[in-house]
C-alpha cells in the first residue's frame, strides 16, 4: 500500500470507540470514513465529532464498502464473532477490542480464520502498547533482575460495577482482568502451567467481582495477579490501587500508576533508576501507529498482540473464574449497596470506566 490516508471504518462509538476516533485523527496516516453504532446518542455525537464520516446504524454498510481498508470493532463482544467473520469476507484488515468473542470455542474459531486469511489483524491488549511494561522489561533484558523469578499485579480500581454493561465480556476478572492475564504471559515468556483461584461475591452478586489467581509458568516463574473492581465504590474520594512488583534473583522492578502518571523504579544489580512519565492512558496512539506501518509493510508489526495471544488470556480468565467458583466463594455486602453504587456511578461525570461519558479514566 501506499502513502495514502487509511480507511477506517469505527464499529461501536461507546467509550472506547469515543477514544479511537480521538486518537485516529490525530494520526496522518487514517482517515475515518465510517462510524456506525445503533444507538441514536452515539450517532449524534459521531456526527459532531467527525463530521466527514458517513454515520449509520447499519455495520453492512462498512462492510460492503470496497474503499474500506479496515475496521475498528470497539462494540461488545456479543457481536465481534460475526464482525470479525464478515470483515475477512470483504477483505478488511482487523483492529479488535478485547475480548474477540464470547466463547473460548470462538475465540480459537477466529484465531484460526485470520490466520488462513491474508489480512492482518491485532487486538487492543493495551498493556503491551505502555512505555513502563517495555521499559520494565528492557530492565529484565538487560539482566539487572538476575533471573525473572516472581511477577506480581494488581488493579483495584472503583470502575465498571456488575450490571452497569459489559455483560457480554463477562465478570470483571474476564472483562479488564484478561490484560494482566496477558501481560503476566508477556513478562514470564512461557505459558500458564498451575493456577488456584480465590474470588469473593461482593455485595451479594451473582458473579465474583474481585479475584486473586498465583501458579506457575512451564519455565518455573511463580505468579500472582489480582483484580477487582471492587475498591472503595462508595468512599467520599475514590482511589485505586494498580501496580506491577518483578522479583528477581538479584534485584527488582516495579511500576505503580495514578492514571496520569506512571513511575517505574528499578534496583538492579549496577543501577538505581527512577522514571516518572505521562501514563499514556489506553495507548491506542502507539497501537493505531504500528497497525498502519504493519498496512503498508504487508506484515503485522511483531510488538503488536495476535488473536492468539488474546485467545489465551482470555482462556485463562474464564478458567481462573471456574476454579474459583470450585472453593469457597463467600459473599459479602448486599444487593441494596450496589444498587447504590450503580445510582452513584450512573451520576458521576469524572469516575472510573465510566460508560455513555465523554470524561472518564
Ligand atoms: N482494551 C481496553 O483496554 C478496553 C477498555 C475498555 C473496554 N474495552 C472493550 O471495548 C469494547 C467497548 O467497550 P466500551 O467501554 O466502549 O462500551 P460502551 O458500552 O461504552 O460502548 C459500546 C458501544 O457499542 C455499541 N454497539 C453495541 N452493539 C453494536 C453493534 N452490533 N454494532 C455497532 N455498535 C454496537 C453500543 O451502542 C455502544 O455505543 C468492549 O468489548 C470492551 O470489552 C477494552
Amino acid at each position: 500500500m501506499d502513502n495514502t490516508m487509511i480507511k477506517v471504518g469505527l464499529i461501536g462509538f461507546g467509550r472506547m470507540g469515543r477514544f479511537y476516533l480521538h486518537e485516529f485523527q490525530r494520526n496522518k496516516n487514517w482517515q475515518v470514513t465510517y462510524i456506525c453504532d445503533p444507538f441514536d446518542k452515539a450517532q449524534e455525537m459521531a456526527r459532531d465529532y467527525c463530521p466527514t464520516a458517513k454515520v449509520t446504524g447499519n455495520e453492512d454498510d462498512v462492510f460492503n464498502d470496497p474503499d474500506v481498508d479496515v475496521v475498528a470493532l470497539c462494540a461488545l463482544a456479543d457481536s465481534r464473532k460475526s464482525q470479525i467473520l464478515k470483515a475477512l469476507a470483504h477483505g478488511k484488515h482487523i483492529i479488535s477490542e478485547k475480548p474477540i468473542a464470547m466463547l473460548p470455542e470462538d475465540e480459537w474459531e477466529l484465531v484460526k480464520a485470520v490466520g488462513e486469511s491474508d489480512r492482518l489483524a491485532t487486538v487492543n491488549l493495551y498493556l503491551r502498547s505502555s512505555w513502563y511494561h517495555h521499559q520494565l522489561k528492557q530492565f529484565i533484558d538487560e539482566g539487572e533482575l538476575g533471573e525473572l523469578a516472581i511477577i506480581r499485579i494488581c488493579h483495584m480500581t472503583p470502575g465498571l460495577a456488575p450490571g452497569e454493561g459489559h455483560e457480554a465480556e463477562g465478570p470483571s476478572f474476564h472483562d479488564c482482568g484478561m490484560h494482566y492475564c496477558d501481560i503476566t504471559r508477556w513478562y514470564a515468556q512461557s505459558e500458564y502451567k498451575t493456577m488456584h483461584s480465590q474470588a469473593i461475591r461482593m455485595w451479594n452478586y451473582k458473579d465474583p467481582w474481585w479475584l486473586q489467581a498465583h501458579g506457575t509458568f512451564d519455565n518455573g516463574i511463580v505468579y500472582d495477579i489480582t483484580q477487582g473492581f471492587v475498591y472503595g465504590q462508595m468512599s467520599k474520594d475514590q482511589t485505586h490501587n494498580s501496580y506491577i512488583d518483578l522479583i528477581g534473583t538479584h534485584g527488582i522492578a516495579r511500576m505503580t500508576h495514578d492514571f496520569k502518571t506512571a513511575t517505574v523504579e528499578l534496583r538492579g544489580i549496577t543501577k538505581t533508576v527512577t522514571i516518572n512519565k505521562p501514563y499514556g492512558g489506553k495507548n491506542i496512539d502507539v497501537m493505531i501507529e504500528k497497525f498502519a506501518q504493519s498496512i503498508r509493510n504487508g506484515k503485522l508489526d511483531m510488538t503488536l498482540p495476535s488473536l492468539r495471544d488474546s485467545a489465551i488470556a482470555s482462556q485463562f480468565a474464564w478458567d481462573c473464574l471456574a476454579d474459583a467458583r470450585t472453593h469457597d466463594l463467600p459473599a459479602i455486602g448486599d444487593l441494596e449497596t450496589l444498587e447504590q453504587i450503580r445510582y452513584r456511578r450512573a451520576h458521576m461525570t469524572n469516575g472510573y470506566g465510566l460508560l455513555h461519558q465523554t470524561v472518564s479514566k
